[in-house]
């Protein structure tokens, strides 16, 4: 019989020091509905070690496993690393441009994650002129050959998921202005999606954006909170289904 793997998935949670109680309800009360959370980026406001312990201290002692990538704002302090560690003292996995693969239900469920970087849709960003432009759009190269490396690595798990801050399709940022598509998410990153189609791409980042998307019948979903009106969101992931389609049903948390 197929086993169900049911996922809530969060972006853009942006817990101020302040937040501890309204952070840790919604974690306690997703824990006793999901099997995983996933959480797209942009944990706190401005990357402050405060801010993330906010989100660190609601994951502590759950008893379900906790995945998470970083998002620009995670960035604003240039301490990366230092909310990396607070979080995995935590028991979060953080992922950047890596994979893991956790037991649940008796099924492995495999993430693979990267938060992604600009680039826009339809050639916007080239590797072109400047330094500085064609650094970031190398940047953007090393995540997709990251997210490529990731989704490669866990191509034998029953449930699959691309977890990334940035978007990598148009139809999730619709109701962003299109001016700012640019900065939201990069078409790059659905290269490796395309290759692979795992059973679930999840990305925060565009708050005004829309929820519901796919790369080639890839279901994709912007879950950033804004988006959402929820603090999360339950996937219902078929470990016997590869890449649904039509899209994968969904529920409300
Ligand atoms: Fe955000
Ligand atoms: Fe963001």
């Amino acid at each position: 019989m197929a086993k169900t793997i049911r996922v809530a998935a969060a972006g853009d949670i942006h817990a101020g020091s302040a937040d501890g109680d309204r952070v840790r309800d919604a974690f306690r009360r997703v824990e006793e509905q999901a099997d995983a959370i996933v959480l797209a980026g942009d944990l706190t406001q401005h990357g402050q070690v405060d801010e993330v312990c906010v989100v660190a201290d609601a994951c502590r002692g759950l008893s379900i496993p906790v995945v998470a990538v970083l998002g620009n704002h995670d960035w604003q302090s240039d301490r990366p690393a230092d909310l990396g560690r607070a979080l995995a003292e935590a028991g979060v996995v953080v992922l950047e441009r890596s994979h893991t693969i956790v037991p649940v239900n008796g099924v492995s469920l495999g993430v693979a994650g990267v938060k992604g970087f600009v680039g826009g849709f339809g050639n916007q960003w080239a590797n072109f002129g400047e330094p500085i432009f064609r650094e970031s759009y190398a940047e953007t190269t090393r995540d997709v050959d990251g997210l490529d490396r990731g989704l490669q690595a866990i191509e034998a798990c029953a449930v699959r998921i691309a977890l990334l801050h940035y978007s990598p399709v148009e139809a999730t940022l619709v109701g962003e202005p299109e001016r700012l598509w640019l900065v939201l998410g990069a078409d790059r990153l659905a290269g490796p999606i395309r290759q692979h189609r795992p059973d679930l791409v999840v990305h925060g980042h565009a708050h005004h954006g829309s929820f519901e998307g796919d790369i080639d019948g890839v279901p994709v979903y912007n879950v950033a909170v804004h988006v959402m009106g929820r603090a999360f969101w339950i996937f219902d992931l078929d470990s016997e289904q590869r890449t649904p389609s039509p899209p994968l049903s969904v529920e409300e948390s």
